[in-house]
Parts: structure tokens; sequence; C-alpha cells
């Protein structure tokens, strides 16, 4: 019993750790639970919370870097490949210094391209009202609409040349899309969805080849024999992207496109519901 008890004093505080785990983000804000709750408004689709060289006590707000207004003019390439952003919130070494010396943010945000490195609230914005927020229909008005995510299609906006996001901030290495969908069989259980099939074209027009290969995808028609749908909602394969900054996972048909072959009748019991 005494065991039992100091073995429960021991546990208890993991227990709790592990249910309210140390907030990353200032306190007197929402739990972490709440948020990962609660489906993002628009505007704060695709926004990544930057808070990883930044202590509370410094007495200065985390940074909320909004996807949305960058994708209109930048490829994922000028910035994941060419500027060193990795593809992971949290993950990329960012120095103030860095920054105002022309590295990271500080390559666009010079006060000529983009607003200043000085005007550090539109950056270290967390908590604050944005006034971009409000400002998103109107930036994106003309836009091809969706029903997930941003509310956007961006696949669409780009082909119909909408947006014309810059290949890389020098104007040079043009991206040359790679014409390829590969269909993928989703049949592993019966009954199965229809099979996925990935477009080659959509991705290669905005990211490098390298983005992906090999460290997300072996580059191997059915090279990625462990890649189902429970890692992808854990963020990995599609869900590096898909559910973060691309269209989120509840737009199932979008990936499961596939028309449906009839399967053979399955002979024995029915499992329906009679008609
Ligand atoms: C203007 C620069 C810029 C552009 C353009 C850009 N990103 Fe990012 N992206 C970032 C930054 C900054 C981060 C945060 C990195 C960090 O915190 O270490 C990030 C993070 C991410 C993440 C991780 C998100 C998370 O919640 O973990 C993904 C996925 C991502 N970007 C995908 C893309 C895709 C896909 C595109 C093109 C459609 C794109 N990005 C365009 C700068 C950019
Ligand atoms: C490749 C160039 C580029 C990079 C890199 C870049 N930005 Fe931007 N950013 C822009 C441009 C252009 C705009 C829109 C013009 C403006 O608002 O001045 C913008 C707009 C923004 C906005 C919305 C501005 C507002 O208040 O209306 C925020 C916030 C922002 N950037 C934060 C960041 C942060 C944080 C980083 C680094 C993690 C970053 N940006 C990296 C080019 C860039
Ligand atoms: C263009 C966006 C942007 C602006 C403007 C900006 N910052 Fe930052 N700042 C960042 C990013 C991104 C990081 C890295 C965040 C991380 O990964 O934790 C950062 C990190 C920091 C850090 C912690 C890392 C370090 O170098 O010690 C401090 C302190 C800081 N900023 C202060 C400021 C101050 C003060 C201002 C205004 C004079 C300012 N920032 C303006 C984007 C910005
Ligand atoms: C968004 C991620 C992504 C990007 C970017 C990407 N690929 Fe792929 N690639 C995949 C996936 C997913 C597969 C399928 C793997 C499987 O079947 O398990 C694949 C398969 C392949 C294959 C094997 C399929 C076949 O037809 O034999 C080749 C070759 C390939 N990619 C080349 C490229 C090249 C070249 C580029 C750049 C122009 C590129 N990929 C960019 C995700 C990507
Ligand atoms: C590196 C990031 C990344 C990865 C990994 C990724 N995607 Fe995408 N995908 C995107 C982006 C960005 C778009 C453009 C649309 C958007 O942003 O919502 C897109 C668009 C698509 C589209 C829509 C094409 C169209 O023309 O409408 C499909 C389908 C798709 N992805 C399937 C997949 C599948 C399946 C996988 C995994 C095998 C995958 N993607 C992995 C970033 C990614
Ligand atoms: C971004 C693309 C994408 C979206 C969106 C998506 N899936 Fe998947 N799904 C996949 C891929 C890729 C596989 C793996 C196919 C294979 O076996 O190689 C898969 C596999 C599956 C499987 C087969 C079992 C397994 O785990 O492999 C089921 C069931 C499934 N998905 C259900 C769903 C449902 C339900 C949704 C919507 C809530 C959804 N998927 C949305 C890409 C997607």
């Amino acid at each position: 019993m005494r065991r039992m008890k100091s073995f429960m004093a021991l546990l208890l505080p993991i227990a709790l750790a592990a249910l309210f785990p140390a907030r990353p983000i200032l306190a007197g804000q929402e739990s972490s639970i709440d948020i990962y709750r609660k489906i993002k408004p628009p505007e704060q689709y695709g926004s990544v919370v930057m808070n990883k060289g930044i202590s509370g006590e410094k007495g200065l707000r985390p940074v909320v870097f909004p996807h949305w207004p960058h994708r209109v003019g930048y490829s994922c390439k000028a910035c994941h490949t060419d500027l060193g952003f990795k593809l992971r919130a949290n993950t990329t070494e960012i120095k103030q210094s860095d920054i105002e010396a022309g590295r990271y943010c500080g390559r666009c945000h010079d006060g000529k391209t983009a607003f200043g490195a000085n005007e550090c609230e539109r950056c270290h914005s967390y908590g604050l009202p944005t006034p971009t927020d409000k400002k998103m229909e109107a930036l994106l008005k003309g836009l091809p609409k969706d029903d997930f995510g941003n509310r956007v299609d961006w696949a669409l906006a780009l082909k119909e040349g909408k947006i014309s996001p810059v290949a890389s901030l020098d104007g040079n290495g043009k991206l040359k899309a790679l014409d390829s969908d590969i269909v993928m069989p989703a049949t592993r259980y019966s009954p199965h969805p229809p099979d996925v099939m990935f477009p080659h074209g959509a991705h290669t027009a905005q990211m490098a080849c390298d983005t992906c290969h090999p460290s997300i995808f072996k580059d191997e028609k059915g090279g990625n024999p462990d890649m189902n749908m429970m890692k992808i909602i854990s963020g990995q394969y599609c869900g590096v992207c898909h559910g973060r900054v691309a269209f989120p996972l509840e737009d199932c048909f979008r990936c499961h496109s596939q028309p449906q072959k009839n399967e053979p009748a399955k002979k024995g019991k029915e499992t329906g519901p009679k008609k």
C-alpha cells in the first residue's frame, strides 16, 4: 500500500504533465487542447506560431507567420528551398540579428519589399488582433473559392494564372511542373475508400523535387509501403503539408479521387442496413 502510494505520487506529476503540457505559448491564453479542437477560421489556416527562441519572460510575444499573404507572391521553393525555412513549425534556428542582417524574414522585410524589421508587433503578434486577418477577403478577392482551409482553391488559382508566385527571389530558376499522376491504391482493408491520385504537376509547379524526395517520399511508385491514413493524420507523408498549409484532410475525396471500381459482390452475411 505504501509503495503503491509513493508510486502514485511519482506518477501523478507525469500524468498531469502529459495532460497539461508546458505551454510553449504565453500564459493566460487558451490551453493547447482548446486550440487543437477548434476548426481554424480561414484567415488563420496555415499560420505558424514561432517561439523557439522566445521565452515569455522577455515580454516578447511569439511570432505569427501567416502563409496566405506570402503564397500569393512567392512559391514554396523561394522560402523552403532557397531561404532555408524548414517544413515544420519551430524547427528553424532564427535570431533577431539574422533578420536585421537580411536573412530569413529579413530578406524581404527590409522596409522596401515589405515592412521593416523595426515594426516588432507586426511579426511578434501572437494574441494581438491582427489587421491582416481583417484584410483577407479584400486581398484574396477574385481567387477561386474552396470549402476548406483558407477557402481558396490554391491549385486552381495557380493553374488559371490568378496568382503568379515567383520561383526564386532573384528572378532566376523557373519551376517546371512535372506532368505525372500517380495512382496509389488504398486497398489494404475492405471495404476501402476510392484510390488516391497524387498529381506531381500541382506540386512541382511551386516546389522543388527535394522538398519531398527523398526526405518525405522515396521516388519510386509503391516505394512507400508504410504510408497509411493514421500516419498522414499524425503529420507524416502527405500530412507534412495537408492539414497544415495545403488543403486539410477533411477534404477526403480531393485525394481519394479515383472512380471506385466495382468490387466483386461478397457472398455471405449482409452488413449494411436492409433497403
Ligand atoms: C515567405 C516564406 C514562405 C513561403 C512562400 C512558404 N512558406 Fe511554409 N513556412 C515558412 C515559415 C517561416 C515557416 C515556419 C518555419 C519554422 O517555424 O521553423 C513555414 C512552415 C511551413 C510548414 C510547417 C507548418 C507546421 O504547422 O508545422 C509547412 C508544411 C509549410 N511551411 C509548407 C509550405 C508550402 C506547401 C508552401 C507553398 C505553398 C509554403 N510553405 C510557402 C515560410 C514560407
Ligand atoms: C520572400 C519574401 C518574404 C519573406 C521571406 C517573409 N515575408 Fe512576410 N511578407 C512579405 C510581403 C511581400 C508581404 C506583404 C507586403 C507587406 O505587408 O508589407 C508580407 C506580409 C507579412 C505579414 C502580414 C503583414 C501585415 O501586417 O499586413 C506578416 C505578419 C509577415 N509578412 C511576417 C513574416 C515573418 C514573421 C517572416 C519570417 C518568418 C516573413 N514574413 C518572411 C514578404 C516576405
Ligand atoms: C519580419 C518579422 C519580424 C519583425 C518585424 C521582428 N521580429 Fe523578432 N523575430 C522574428 C522571428 C521569425 C524570430 C524567431 C522566432 C523563433 O523561432 O522563436 C524572432 C526572434 C526574436 C527574438 C528572440 C531571438 C533572439 O534573437 O534573441 C527577439 C529578442 C526579437 N525577435 C526581438 C524583436 C524586436 C525587439 C523587434 C522590433 C525591433 C522584432 N523582433 C521585430 C521575426 C520578427
Ligand atoms: C509533394 C511531394 C512531391 C514532390 C515535390 C515531387 N514528388 Fe515525386 N513522388 C511523390 C510521391 C508521393 C510519389 C509516389 C510514391 C509512391 O508511389 O509510394 C512520387 C514518385 C516519384 C517517382 C516514381 C514514380 C514513377 O513514375 O516511376 C519519380 C521518378 C519522381 N517522383 C520524381 C520526381 C521529380 C523529378 C520531382 C521534381 C520535378 C518530384 N518527383 C517532385 C511526391 C513528390
Ligand atoms: C510538401 C508539401 C506537400 C506534400 C508532402 C503533399 N502535398 Fe498535395 N499539395 C500541396 C500544395 C501546396 C497543394 C496546392 C493546393 C493547396 O495548397 O491547397 C497541393 C495540392 C494537392 C492536390 C490538389 C491538386 C489540384 O489540382 O487540385 C492533391 C490531390 C494533392 N495535393 C494530393 C496529395 C497527396 C495524395 C499527397 C501525399 C501522397 C500530397 N498531396 C503531399 C502540398 C503538398
Ligand atoms: C492529402 C491526401 C489525403 C486526404 C485528404 C485523405 N487521404 Fe486517406 N489516404 C491517403 C493516402 C496517400 C493513403 C494511403 C494509400 C496507400 O495505401 O498507399 C490513404 C489511405 C486511406 C485509407 C486506407 C487505410 C489506410 O490507413 O491506409 C482510408 C480508410 C482513408 N485513407 C480514409 C480517409 C478519409 C476518411 C479521409 C477524409 C477524412 C481521407 N482519407 C483523406 C491520402 C489522403
